[in-house]
Protein backbone atom coordinates (compact mmCIF):
# COMPACT_ATOMS: atom_id res chain seq x y z
CA UNK A 1 0.00 0.00 0.00
CA UNK A 2 0.88 3.50 -0.86
CA UNK A 3 3.22 5.83 2.30
CA UNK A 4 5.82 8.49 1.77
CA UNK A 5 9.10 7.07 1.97
CA UNK A 6 11.69 8.04 4.82
CA UNK A 7 12.32 11.53 3.23
CA UNK A 8 8.80 12.22 2.45
CA UNK A 9 7.75 11.34 5.78
CA UNK A 10 9.79 13.65 7.80
CA UNK A 11 8.77 16.96 5.12
CA UNK A 12 5.67 16.24 5.52
CA UNK A 13 5.80 16.07 9.48
CA UNK A 14 8.62 19.53 9.15
CA UNK A 15 6.14 21.05 6.89
CA UNK A 16 2.95 20.37 9.29
CA UNK A 17 4.52 22.18 12.06
CA UNK A 18 4.28 25.26 10.11
CA UNK A 19 0.38 25.75 9.44
CA UNK A 20 -2.60 26.44 11.15
CA UNK A 21 -4.23 23.86 10.49
CA UNK A 22 -3.76 20.18 8.98
CA UNK A 23 -6.18 20.59 6.32
CA UNK A 24 -3.46 23.48 5.11
CA UNK A 25 -1.11 20.29 4.17
CA UNK A 26 -3.53 19.09 1.73
CA UNK A 27 -1.49 20.71 -1.29
CA UNK A 28 1.85 20.49 0.02
CA UNK A 29 0.87 16.06 0.55
CA UNK A 30 -0.31 15.92 -2.57
CA UNK A 31 2.99 17.25 -3.83
CA UNK A 32 5.42 15.20 -1.68
CA UNK A 33 3.00 12.15 -3.57
CA UNK A 34 3.39 13.17 -7.02
CA UNK A 35 7.33 13.85 -6.17
CA UNK A 36 7.88 10.44 -4.76
CA UNK A 37 5.81 8.39 -7.57
CA UNK A 38 5.24 10.77 -10.49
CA UNK A 39 1.54 10.78 -9.70
CA UNK A 40 -1.17 10.66 -7.20
CA UNK A 41 -3.50 7.33 -7.21
CA UNK A 42 -6.80 6.81 -5.64
CA UNK A 43 -5.02 4.47 -2.85
CA UNK A 44 -2.01 7.49 -2.32
CA UNK A 45 -5.08 10.21 -1.71
CA UNK A 46 -6.55 7.74 0.70
CA UNK A 47 -3.62 7.68 2.43
CA UNK A 48 -3.21 11.69 2.50
CA UNK A 49 -6.78 12.07 4.04
CA UNK A 50 -5.92 9.30 6.72
CA UNK A 51 -2.72 11.22 7.53
CA UNK A 52 -4.46 14.84 7.43
CA UNK A 53 -7.66 13.20 9.37
CA UNK A 54 -9.67 14.65 6.82
CA UNK A 55 -12.15 12.94 3.93
CA UNK A 56 -10.59 11.56 1.02
CA UNK A 57 -13.37 13.99 -1.13
CA UNK A 58 -11.43 16.76 0.15
CA UNK A 59 -8.11 15.50 -1.01
CA UNK A 60 -9.51 14.61 -4.74
CA UNK A 61 -11.29 18.31 -4.98
CA UNK A 62 -7.65 19.94 -4.42
CA UNK A 63 -6.15 17.37 -6.71
CA UNK A 64 -8.39 17.58 -9.47
CA UNK A 65 -8.76 21.30 -9.02
CA UNK A 66 -4.91 22.12 -9.89
CA UNK A 67 -3.87 20.89 -13.53
CA UNK A 68 -0.03 20.37 -11.98
CA UNK A 69 -1.07 17.14 -10.07
CA UNK A 70 -1.56 14.15 -12.16
CA UNK A 71 -4.25 11.84 -11.62
CA UNK A 72 -2.44 9.10 -13.86
CA UNK A 73 0.93 7.89 -14.41
CA UNK A 74 3.15 10.10 -16.39
CA UNK A 75 6.14 9.41 -18.43
CA UNK A 76 9.77 9.49 -16.56
CA UNK A 77 10.21 12.58 -18.11
CA UNK A 78 7.43 15.05 -17.72
CA UNK A 79 7.76 17.69 -20.37
CA UNK A 80 5.37 21.41 -19.86
CA UNK A 81 5.70 23.49 -22.79
CA UNK A 82 4.33 27.21 -21.94
CA UNK A 83 1.75 28.02 -25.26
CA UNK A 84 0.99 31.62 -23.49
CA UNK A 85 1.54 34.34 -25.40
CA UNK A 86 5.29 34.95 -24.51
CA UNK A 87 6.01 31.54 -25.45
CA UNK A 88 4.08 31.62 -27.99
CA UNK A 89 5.53 35.00 -29.81
CA UNK A 90 9.19 33.34 -28.98
CA UNK A 91 8.08 29.67 -31.25
CA UNK A 92 7.29 27.29 -28.43
CA UNK A 93 6.15 25.55 -31.25
CA UNK A 94 9.39 24.33 -33.00
CA UNK A 95 9.80 22.90 -29.55
CA UNK A 96 6.40 21.32 -29.87
CA UNK A 97 7.36 19.97 -33.00
CA UNK A 98 10.06 18.63 -32.03
CA UNK A 99 9.00 16.12 -29.33
CA UNK A 100 6.32 15.50 -32.02
CA UNK A 101 8.98 14.54 -34.81
CA UNK A 102 11.78 13.24 -32.55
CA UNK A 103 10.03 11.40 -29.32
CA UNK A 104 6.90 11.30 -31.17
CA UNK A 105 4.55 12.40 -28.54
CA UNK A 106 1.72 15.20 -29.25
CA UNK A 107 0.48 17.07 -26.22
CA UNK A 108 -1.40 14.75 -23.57
CA UNK A 109 0.38 11.60 -24.66
CA UNK A 110 3.46 9.44 -23.13
CA UNK A 111 5.93 8.00 -25.11
CA UNK A 112 5.11 4.66 -26.06
CA UNK A 113 8.48 3.52 -23.77
CA UNK A 114 7.19 5.34 -20.97
CA UNK A 115 9.90 7.59 -21.11
CA UNK A 116 8.71 11.11 -22.06
CA UNK A 117 4.82 12.49 -22.07
CA UNK A 118 3.70 16.55 -23.04
CA UNK A 119 1.84 18.65 -21.92
CA UNK A 120 1.34 22.61 -22.99
CA UNK A 121 0.57 24.52 -19.69
CA UNK A 122 -0.91 28.23 -19.10
CA UNK A 123 2.25 31.05 -18.52
CA UNK A 124 4.78 29.78 -15.94
CA UNK A 125 5.60 32.74 -14.55
CA UNK A 126 8.92 33.14 -16.33
CA UNK A 127 7.78 35.40 -19.36
CA UNK A 128 10.94 37.51 -19.80
CA UNK A 129 12.92 34.50 -20.32
CA UNK A 130 10.22 32.89 -22.96
CA UNK A 131 10.35 30.05 -23.88
CA UNK A 132 9.75 28.07 -21.04
CA UNK A 133 9.76 24.39 -20.43
CA UNK A 134 9.55 22.56 -17.29
CA UNK A 135 10.73 18.79 -17.27
CA UNK A 136 9.72 17.16 -14.15
CA UNK A 137 9.05 20.60 -12.55
CA UNK A 138 12.55 21.91 -13.20
CA UNK A 139 12.42 25.41 -15.44
CA UNK A 140 14.34 25.64 -18.47
CA UNK A 141 14.55 29.31 -20.00
CA UNK A 142 15.01 30.95 -23.55
CA UNK A 143 14.37 26.63 -24.88
CA UNK A 144 15.11 26.75 -28.28
CA UNK A 145 15.30 23.46 -30.08
CA UNK A 146 19.33 23.02 -29.64
CA UNK A 147 19.16 23.57 -26.20
CA UNK A 148 16.18 20.63 -26.05
CA UNK A 149 18.06 18.57 -27.66
CA UNK A 150 21.32 18.74 -25.25
CA UNK A 151 19.09 18.15 -22.01
CA UNK A 152 17.34 15.34 -23.37
CA UNK A 153 20.38 13.86 -24.34
CA UNK A 154 21.82 14.65 -20.84
CA UNK A 155 18.84 12.43 -19.58
CA UNK A 156 19.35 9.07 -18.13
FE1 LIG B 1 5.37 31.51 -21.02
FE2 LIG B 1 4.71 33.40 -19.26
S1 LIG B 1 4.08 33.21 -21.27
S2 LIG B 1 6.16 31.84 -19.04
Amino acid sequence: PFQFDSKRDAEFERLVKRYPTRESMILPALWLTQEQEGWISAEAIAYIADRIGTFASKVFECATFYTMYHLQPMGKYHICVCRTLSCWLRDKQAIVDYLRDEIGIEPGQISEDGRFSLEEVECLGHCGTAPVVQINGEFHEEMDVDKLKALLAGLD
